[in-house]
């Protein structure tokens, strides 16, 4: 058996919308560039990541999670820096108006669009905040901002979640949610795009603690995407020489992931030093020091160690993982989506052998059954290799045959999506077949 993996992110867009994971945002008015949907299946294996990270980082003593306002009081973005300092220096080509970044092309070249020479604009700063207003009157005092990042509606919070919850030092606050930059290189797919989603944490520590603390979160980190399957050896970290380091930051590391189109930052871990904390407590006025009573009753600001990843970078991580191509060219190539099963969108598919009520209807039996513990498909169209093919390309690791000895022997086929392989199950032994298996 040969096996290839995915070469172009074309082979993945394609199937992505093909079988439902992936459409491109508003397509029949022509699309709106560089937002995505995500299709039924995608939606489902975005659940499961989420689910995947809100379970390894919240089920524990130390760590709880908030869901805060996408829309801030816009002194949040003075405070964190954003206003200032969260911009890209922008050129336009004065014969095409392409717009470019600034450090991501030769200003002396020729303009990679229309090769026009000495076309260029002086480099502007271009700020990636999505502006809106709030109210009926649009002027200068109702501003507010599409948040760039998650991370300022966990520090706004740290002393309402440190006080409810009688947290102690170290802890950690974690959120899931939307964030928004007017990006002026998109694309890449779901890479990066305007409008997407962060799984951060602020872990909040004594200072002096930063470096170990620090340390144990990048292994926990990398091992999670271990353990979403992702292979060892396309996984790599990236540590933030002093050049590279955020206004913010005293050490910052990426983990990073080889895409078809390169390696490429998954997830950022920084140590934050007090900088949002002290920031916030300028601005706001409002005290916000920790009181350690171990230490003596000690006041002193926290240090952070942060863990930010994008759901959707990791979601792109996790499909182009498991895109297999198989024995490419023969009679028997099959595309395969590899999916660690408990993250598959689809965890088990029923399949009556025809069409036929007398297996209808007991098959439709097995399915509800089936259906209060795992998202399940139904089909009973086509040829029973053509299913198992489209299951294998939307990556459902276990398909249930039903057939006419199923009526006599109370017994199913379970087909395993990776081997091919094929297992006569008793129908009262599926379910925890399927449990030891997901
Ligand atoms: N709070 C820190 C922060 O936001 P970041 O490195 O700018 O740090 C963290 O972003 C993660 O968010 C990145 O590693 C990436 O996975 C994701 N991300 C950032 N910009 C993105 C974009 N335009 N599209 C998709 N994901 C993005």
């Amino acid at each position: 058996m040969s096996e290839q993996n995915l070469l172009n992110m074309s082979d993945l867009v394609s199937l992505c919308k093909r079988r439902g994971f992936i459409f491109q945002s508003s397509e029949i008015y022509g699309g709106l560039g560089s937002c995505w949907d995500y299709g039924p299946l995608g939606i489902e294996l975005k659940n499961n990541i989420k689910n995947s990270w809100w379970r390894s980082m919240t089920y524990r003593e130390d760590v709880e999670g908030v869901d805060a306002s996408i829309l801030m009081h816009p002194t949040t973005w003075k405070a964190s820096g954003h206003i200032d300092n969260f911009s890209d220096p922008l050129v336009d080509c004065k014969a095409c108006k392409s717009r470019f970044r600034a450090d991501q092309i030769d200003l002396k070249a020729a303009c990679p669009n229309c090769a026009e020479k000495d076309s260029f604009t002086e480099p502007r700063e271009f700020n990636l905040m999505f502006q809106t207003f709030m109210g009926p009157v649009q002027d200068s005092a109702s501003v507010v901002y599409l948040r760039p990042e998650t991370a300022q509606g966990i520090f706004v919070n740290f002393l309402n979640v440190q006080s409810t919850m009688r947290k102690k030092l170290p802890f950690g606050i974690a959120q899931i949610g939307k964030a928004f930059r007017n990006e002026i290189t998109p694309g890449n797919f779901i890479f990066r795009t305007r409008e997407f989603e962060q799984m951060e944490m602020q872990y909040f520590v004594k200072p002096g603690t930063q470096k170990e603390s620090m340390e144990s979160w990048k292994e926990i980190r990398y091992n999670w995407h271990l353990n979403n399957g992702l292979r060892a050896e396309k996984l790599r970290f990236h540590p933030h020489g002093e050049g590279e380091l955020a206004h913010y930051a005293d050490a910052a590391l990426d983990i990073e992931y080889e895409f078809p189109i390169g390696w490429g930052e998954m997830e950022g871990i920084h140590s934050r030093t007090d900088f949002d904390l002290k920031q916030h407590q300028e601005f706001s006025g409002k005290n916000l020091h920790y009181v350690d009573q171990l230490d003596g009753n000690n006041k002193y600001l926290p240090y952070v160690i942060e863990t930010s990843v994008g759901c959707d970078r990791s979601l792109l991580a996790i499909l182009c993982d498991a895109y297999r191509l198989e024995n490419k060219g023969q009679e028997d190539e099959r595309v395969v989506m590899k999916f660690k099963p408990s993250l598959a969108p689809i965890k088990v598919a029923v399949l009556p052998l025809v069409k036929k009520e007398k297996l209808d209807t007991p098959a439709k039996k097995l399915l509800a059954d089936l259906q209060q513990d795992y998202k399940c498909e139904y089909d009973v169209a086509g040829s029973i290799g053509k299913r198992y093919r489209r299951q294998d390309e939307i990556g459902t690791p276990f398909c249930i045959t039903f057939d006419f000895d199923s009526l006599e022997d109370n017994a199913v086929t379970i087909r395993d999506r990776d081997s091919m392989k094929q297992e006569r199950i008793s129908l009262d032994k599926v379910k925890e077949y399927l449990k030891q298996k997901i």
